[in-house]
């Protein structure tokens, strides 16, 4: 089977995109966060074909995209407080949330639950295109079930060949970590997944506390965002996380990666098993690096990657969430 070509994210590439996605197809997407996979939400036999691409559990429900606040609202059962404080602060943005779902979201979109995550991305061709297109937009992450996210169209290209033969091609995300998960449904709001907004952002605007997840769930069925599963966004090779200063002052062994969050300054000019990030310690761009890096670490043949901890602050706590669950076997 031919390798999929990009579709170019304006003029008759993207009108094509919107005439496959009204037919049922799915569509590969650049979001601001990272690229999609995107079917028409309201449509079962779409979304089905997203499950089994992905080979996801269908108890794994999917986020909703949607153009604009009226447009998410028509989906949902009931306004929570907070929807509207946060959707003017934060959308379109890296930011969903758990919201009472409507009578028009099929239980395959939710995985039978009584919520469904909803929306707005901020990526100029994924807001034109819900907007021309006037549908709801499933994607979850445009990657096999389990592994790295995909940042780049040739990441979505490389996991999936033609089983995905339409992808519109927009660069490298811009946060390259997920969106950050909020469920609004509970008595207080509850971070389901650390992102590109920060809990205290979000605090900020909601006026009080909200509480984190405790995140450990064993086993890939029951939990209930499985993106909080122990075991998600792996490499194929066993990876392992340390301190800077233990890389630092430990040698690679023979056949082993390390991933420094910054460049080291001191480096071996023959040293080809050291990696880093960022040139500086700057969290964004770490981030914004991440995935692409782990995916190409884990095409290197390395039998070991061993990976800096970030300082649990700000995002560095969002890329730890996401090292965490890399490092576990
Ligand atoms: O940044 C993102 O959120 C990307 C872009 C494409 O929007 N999408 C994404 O989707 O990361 P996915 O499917 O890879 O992760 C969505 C997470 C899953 O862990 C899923 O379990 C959780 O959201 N989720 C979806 N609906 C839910 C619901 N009703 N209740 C609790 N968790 C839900
Ligand atoms: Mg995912």
């Amino acid at each position: 089977m031919p390798l999929p070509s990009f579709l170019q994210p304006v003029g008759p590439d993207l009108d094509q995109a919107i005439r496959l996605l009204k037919a049922g197809e799915l569509v590969a997407l650049p979001s601001e966060t990272v690229y999609g996979l995107a079917a028409d939400a309201l449509n079962p036999v779409a979304v089905r074909k997203i499950f089994t691409v992905k080979g996801r559990p269908l108890l794994d429900p999917l986020i909703v995209h949607t153009a604009s606040i009226e447009a998410a609202e028509s989906l949902l059962s009931s306004i929570p407080a907070g929807l509207h404080a946060l959707a003017e602060a934060f959308w379109p943005g890296p930011l969903t949330l758990i919201l009472p779902r409507g009578p028009q979201i099929s239980d395959l979109v939710t995985a039978g639950n009584l919520t469904v995550a909803l929306r707005i991305p901020a990526h100029p061709v994924f807001l034109s295109l819900l907007r021309q297109s006037k549908l709801h937009l499933a994607a979850p992450s445009a990657n096999p079930f389990g592994y790295i996210s995909p940042t780049r169209a040739e990441h979505v290209r490389e996991s999936f060949a033609a089983k995905v033969p339409w992808i519109i091609d927009g660069g490298p995300c811009q946060h390259g970590l997920e969106s950050t998960i909020l469920d609004l449904t509970t008595d207080t709001p509850t971070l389901l997944r650390p992102g590109p907004l920060q809990p205290e952002q979000i605090e900020a605007v909601l006026r009080r506390t909200i509480i984190s997840r405790p995140v450990s769930h064993r086993g890939t069925a029951a939990a209930p965002a499985p993106g909080t599963l122990d075991r998600h966004y792996s490499p194929s090779t066993p990876a392992v996380l340390e301190s800077r200063a233990t890389l630092l002052s430990t040698p690679c062994p023979e056949g082993h990666a390390t991933l420094f969050f910054s460049k080291p300054a001191t480096l071996q000019p023959t040293d080809r098993s050291s990696f880093w990030l960022a040139e500086q310690p700057d969290l964004a761009e770490a981030a914004r690096n991440l995935f692409a890096m782990l995916r190409k670490l884990d095409a290197s043949g390395f039998s070991l990657i061993r990976i800096e901890q970030f300082p649990d602050e700000g995002l560095g706590r969002s890329i730890n969430d996401r090292l965490r669950r890399a490092a576990t076997r």
